[in-house]
């Protein structure tokens, strides 16, 4: 995601435009850039890296001009740099775009557009849009930019400027947000409330392909057929701060109301029924496949987890075995591999100093290294062969939420596209598959509904020394990132164990009082899984179970159920991760305790 602001008022464009991007940020900031109307004249001024370069930049060449749009990029298609940064424009610049999302369709849109004698200078999905506003052009903006989105698939919210009508800018969303705000004799378009705030309280909270006109006359909405639109103004009562964050406490909980967007924003162009699966950045063809004898999955902390769940997909759909390790064990164990390895590093980042030295060793070793990342540009995905990008947006609160459940959809997706290329699954299979991972974000939500039952589990059980995860299989693997979400986030120790181990040592630490959570989703293993939680309550133990809808015999051995949509066993992960995220995020706020800036924590572990 990004951030999108556009002014047309009284004072200097630039600056207003400026101050409102510092306020979007949190959005994307690998590149930034504006671009003013001026006497007729359209000026750009863009530049990679963070909003103050732009600002050095504008401080030694001002930019004069009451109208205007600008942009904070977090890029998705095209590395972070100059050329790549938003404003785009049309050829001869005299149309120019700001954009929040992806264009799914663009490489079509481009060929189209080639045809008809247009030239592209960036790598973006972004510069089609003034190019399909130019070509559309007739004399009414509006009608242009209504033609061009006509023509465009995925999500968007757009801000559009023109020298041929000078005292305008047409704006409109579809999928990504974006608000209207309304001045003393001064108007603002933006992807979030935060940019506007010094300025206005009174917005218009916008809906899909509801189009903006604005002048200095005011605002005009319309529909896509022109026809008015009356909308009541919002009152926003926030302060700065709060708006940041959408109205959520911080930044943790926000980013994991925000993950039924991740979700499908990640699976944007790349899961879509009836189509083979298609990878942009990934180049790795069957015969390299048919020659790879081994497959390791390496990464850190939340990452590893991720690919723990990889590891079994991986398995279980492309029937190649796969080796996981974390990256500061597997760079010291002399690990074995040569030009018949895949390696696959997963890092949120793209920076962690681990993962990025097994990736250079691997490649030295002549592996073939593919990356799951969420960061364009970032050093895993420059040094690999292949990328994979997360779409998650920029995650900030240290503790990972969203990054996590979009590298599992990276991990199935994946697995889908080995298995396809082994001829491992029949169509049928892979469809039945990607319908299911489809219905994922909304299954999300609705596990998100649960949270008070969590949130009265956690505000008994917040003062606990200990609290164990059980889980077998694929429940397993989340039980190590659920343990490592409570340990972040609340500074409880935490173990997670394969439920089979429980009577290997563990169940001697069961006592009357010890907190276990478990959940049951992979149908084969549910019944040993029940066993062990009577086990463990007859003991003593205070459980929650995570469980399917439905699935109500645990319910009398456990103090509290929460109970998840069905999905595919192979899918489960990413419903049954959210009750332990929130969980984890509960026992923390009712400690007190600072969730965003876990205590010893940082973001990224660029150090080893
Ligand atoms: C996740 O909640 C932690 N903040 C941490 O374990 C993180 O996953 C790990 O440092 C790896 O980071 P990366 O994904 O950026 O490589
Ligand atoms: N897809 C566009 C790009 O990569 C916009 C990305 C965003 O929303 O930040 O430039």
């Amino acid at each position: 995601m990004c951030g999108i602001v556009g002014f047309l008022g009284k004072r200097n464009a630039s600056e207003v435009l400026v101050e409102g991007l510092s306020k979007l940020e949190y959005r994307g900031y690998d590149s930034a850039g504006v671009a003013i109307l001026n006497h007729g004249d359209i000026n750009v001024k863009k530049c990679k890296g963070r909003l103050r370069n732009l600002e050095e930049k504008l401080n030694v060449e001002p930019l004069e001009g009451n109208l205007g749009i600008g942009h904070t990029r977090w890029a998705t298609h095209g590395e972070p740099s100059d050329v790549n940064s938003h404003p785009h424009c049309n050829g001869n610049e005299t149309v120019s775009v700001v954009h929040n999302g992806i264009i799914e369709n663009y490489l079509s849109i481009k060929e189209w557009l080639t045809s008809k004698g247009y030239e592209f200078l960036s790598d973006t999905d972004t510069e089609v849009i003034p190019n399909l506003v130019d070509y559309y052009y007739e004399g009414d903006l509006i009608d242009a930019v209504i033609k061009a989105t006509r023509k465009m698939e995925g999500s968007y919210a757009i801000g559009v400027i023109s020298e041929k009508e000078p005292d305008k800018i047409v704006a409109v969303r579809k999928d990504s947000p974006l608000i209207v705000g309304v001045g003393e004799d001064e108007y603002f378009i933006a992807s979030d409330i935060p940019a506007v705030l010094n300025h206005t309280r009174n917005v218009y909270l916008l809906e899909d392909k509801e189009f903006v006109i604005m002048t200095r006359q005011g605002i005009k909405l319309v529909n896509e057929e022109k026809e008015e639109i009356k909308k009541e103004i919002y009152k926003v009562t926030w302060n700065a701060d709060a708006a940041e964050k959408g109205g959520f406490e911080d930044f943790t909980i926000k980013e994991i109301h925000e993950q039924p967007k991740a979700v499908k924003d990640t699976m944007t162009s790349r899961i879509v029924e009836g189509e083979k699966i298609k990878l942009d950045k990934i180049s790795l063809t069957k015969e390299h496949l048919d020659n790879i004898d081994k497959v390791y999955i390496v990464a850190c902390g939340t990452a590893y987890h991720a690919g723990v769940v990889g590891k079994y997909v991986i398995e279980k759909l492309a029937g190649i075995p796969v080796e996981i390790d974390v990256a500061s064990e597997f760079r010291y164990r002399e690990p074995l591999m040569n030009d018949r390895t895949l390696l696959i590093v997963v890092s949120q980042s793209g920076e962690t100093a681990d993962t990025l030295a097994v990736l250079r060793d691997g490649k030295k070793k002549g592996c073939r290294v593919l990356a799951v990342t969420n960061v364009v540009g970032s050093s895993v995905s420059r040094e690999a062969h292949d990328v994979l990008y997360t779409w998650a947006g920029p995650e900030i609160a240290v503790a990972s939420t969203k990054a996590y459940v979009t590298q599992l959809i990276a991990m199935y997706t994946l697995a889908l596209h080995l298995a396809s290329l082994k001829e491992k699954l029949t169509v049928e299979d892979i469809e039945e598959i990607k319908k299911e991972m489809l219905e994922l974000p909304k299954k999300i939500e609705k596990v998100i509904e649960n949270k008070e039952e969590i949130q009265k589990f956690a505000s008994k059980h917040y003062m606990e020394r200990d609290m164990f995860f059980l889980g077998r299989g694929l429940d397993y693997a989340i039980a190590m990132e659920a343990s490592l979400k409570l340990k972040e986030l609340t500074y409880i120790h935490s173990e997670a164990y394969p439920g089979g181990e429980l009577k290997h040592g563990p169940i001697a630490l069961i006592e009357k009082g010890t907190v276990v959570i478990s959940s049951l989703t992979q149908t084969a293993l549910r019944d040993k899984m029940v066993s062990n939680i009577q086990e463990v309550a007859t003991r003593g133990a205070r459980v929650m179970a995570i469980a399917y809808e439905g699935d109500t015999e645990v319910e009398k051995s456990v103090e509290a159920v929460i109970y998840i949509p069905r999905t595919l066993d192979l899918l489960a992960p990413v419903l049954a991760i959210i009750p332990m995220q929130l969980l984890a995020y509960y026992t923390a706020v009712q400690k007190g305790l600072d969730v965003d800036k876990p205590r010893n924590l940082a973001k990224s572990v660029t150090v080893e």
